[in-house]
């Protein structure tokens, strides 16, 4: 039997780097994209162990530009798209480069695997498509409502991939993860921008709104839930939209309360004006019905938000990792 080729857009990134070591440990080839940039450099790809590497073939590129996508998926049999500009607060300021890439950059895969014939495509969309809840858990047939110019660029996506398998029966499955942390998250995210301060030794934690409930996932269980919609039977998944996410609600402020206790510090929280969104673009509740993936794929989560942070902070505990970001500043 040959080995299938996977190909991944956004692999460099926190989830599609992980996403790269789930597809090599299930017997795939990869082929990561990596954004272009003049450093040459491959993103958290640079930092995986070498013998997932020699499975893995990167090639720098960018989803808005057509040609490289086709590059990317040629011959694949699958492909994974992870590529997004994601931080909400950015897309206040630079509206138009998530539209260029989450809307355009899915256009170019779409075509690409349209053209090349490519016999499966995932693609990602998010929670945050949904807005507030307006029932709990979420189900895939709760309402869009999209708060941020980030959402509305996802949820654009995601019906281009739907008018796709609608117009041209293009092979496509839409995974719709919930709110994910884990090693090699950026500082955006609040998980990591909690557990970051307090590994660097911070007294005062600075932080936005801690109300806003998730459904918090670790990157691991992320990933197989894309490798589950990768690799099951067509009938089962293709056509289809999938919540991932564990069932489990729990406020920003509790999960800051539980790393504190975790990490055995007595940090005191500040609230951080820069950190508060707009009111109407605050999405306030998250929580998932992840049932119809389990029914269609037997994926569940393995970790509890417990387990997933126990990694995550001995992740940010390493002085190597913990030097790749800057812990103080306000990212976004
Ligand atoms: N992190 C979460 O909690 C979460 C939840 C739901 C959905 N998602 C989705 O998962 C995907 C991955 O998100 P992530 O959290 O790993 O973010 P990330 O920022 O770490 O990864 C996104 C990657 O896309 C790449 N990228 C951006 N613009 C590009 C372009 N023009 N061409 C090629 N590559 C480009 C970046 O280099 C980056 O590595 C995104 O589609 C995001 O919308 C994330």
């Amino acid at each position: 039997m040959t080995t299938p080729l996977a190909a991944v857009t956004g692999a460099d990134g926190f989830i599609g780097s992980h996403l790269v070591q789930a597809l090599v440990a299930s017997g795939h080839r990869v082929r990561a994209m990596a954004q272009y940039n003049s450093w040459g450099t491959h993103g958290w790809l640079d930092t995986l162990p070498p013998d997932v590497l020699d499975q893995v073939d990167t090639v720098l590129g960018d989803v808005r530009d057509p040609g490289s996508v086709q590059d990317l998926v040629a011959g694949a049999d699958c492909v994974y798209h992870l590529a997004a500009l994601i931080a909400i607060p950015y897309s206040y300021r630079a509206p138009h480069s998530y539209v260029e890439t989450n809307v355009s950059g899915t256009l170019n895969v779409l075509q690409a695997v349209r053209r090349a014939a490519t016999p499966r495509l995932v693609h990602t969309s998010t929670s945050e498509t949904y807005g507030t809840a307006q029932t709990v858990p979420i189900t895939e047939d709760h309402p869009v409502n999209c708060q941020s110019p980030y959402a509305a660029s996802k949820a654009g996506a995601d019906q281009l991939v739907a008018s796709y398998t609608a117009s041209f029966d293009t092979p496509a499955v839409t995974l719709r993860p919930f709110n994910t942390f884990g090693p090699r998250q950026s500082m955006r995210a609040v998980i990591p921008a909690v557990i970051g301060q307090l590994a660097a030794g911070a007294e005062t934690l600075r932080l936005g709104d801690l109300r806003p409930t998730r459904d918090f996932m670790f990157v691991q269980d992320t990933a197989q839930a894309f490798v589950a919609v990768g690799t099951a039977p067509g009938a089962d998944v293709l056509g289809r939209v999938f919540n991932a996410g564990t069932g489990t609600e729990t406020s920003v402020g509790e999960a800051v309360r539980l790393i504190a206790q975790l990490m055995d510090t007595g940090a005191v929280v500040e609230e951080d004006p820069q950190r508060l969104r707009p009111t109407g673009s605050e999405v306030m509740r998250l929580l998932c019905d992840a049932s119809r993936l389990r029914d269609a794929t037997g994926w569940k989560p393995e970790h509890t938000l417990e387990s997933g942070l126990d990694h995550t902070i001995r992740f940010f505990r390493d002085p190597a990792n913990l030097a790749r970001y800057r812990t103080a500043a306000y990212t976004i």
